[in-house]
């Protein structure tokens, strides 16, 4: 069952950074997680134990980001637990594959100037396949979707993180969800 408790905040939306600029972020920070300390008791207060699994089976980084995207909604003053629950495990299907930062910059390019390109790198590949991140890095919102249910997560959940990525459609009932999620994803 769908969840009805889609309530949220009338909290307003803060522009996005250009997504090249934000990619480039993203990459230093990537480069230098490793080195640094996150405080993960933010996402052990919100997740079952099953999810909280999931969520440290990512890396580091992807971890860090997760936990920015979940300030960045609290910030704004979203309450609603699926969403914040999605928006710690949106990015949990990458984890099925080791991704450079390369790759994940690669992707940003070519999907923003050679779309036609992305889609052929990122068609399906076996894990032997050079070019499985990019696969992986392709279907990872479907990927987590499945993990994240797999996991006990909601259906809500689920599908905030399967449309992470994708325009999403103004008339659906949880719309401000999951444009929340986009919001806060593209700014962290
Ligand atoms: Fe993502
Ligand atoms: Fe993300």
């Amino acid at each position: 069952m769908m969840s009805n408790t889609a309530s949220v905040s009338d909290a307003g939306h803060t522009p996005r950074p250009p997504v090249l600029l934000h990619r480039i972020f993203r990459g230093v920070d990537g480069l230098l997680a490793p080195y640094r300390q996150i405080d993960e008791n933010p996402a052990r207060a919100l997740l079952s134990e099953q999810a909280l699994v999931l969520f440290q089976s990512m890396s580091k980084a992807d971890r860090a980001h997760s936990l920015r995207v979940l300030h960045w909604l609290q910030a704004q003053g979203y309450r609603q637990p699926d969403l914040l629950v999605a928006g710690l495990l949106h990015d949990c299907g990458k984890a099925e594959a080791k991704l450079a930062v390369w790759q994940r910059t690669l992707k940003v390019l070519l999907k923003s100037f050679l779309p036609r390109a992305w889609f052929w790198l990122a068609r399906p590949a076996a894990p032997h396949s050079w070019r499985y991140p990019f696969y992986i890095l392709h279907i990872h919102p479907q990927l987590g979707a499945q993990k994240a249910l797999a996991a006990g997560c909601s259906e809500l959940t689920a599908w905030l993180i399967a449309g992470h990525e994708r325009r999403p459609d103004p008339l659906h009932p949880h719309y401000p969800l999951m444009r929340a999620l986009q919001d806060a994803d593209g700014s962290c």
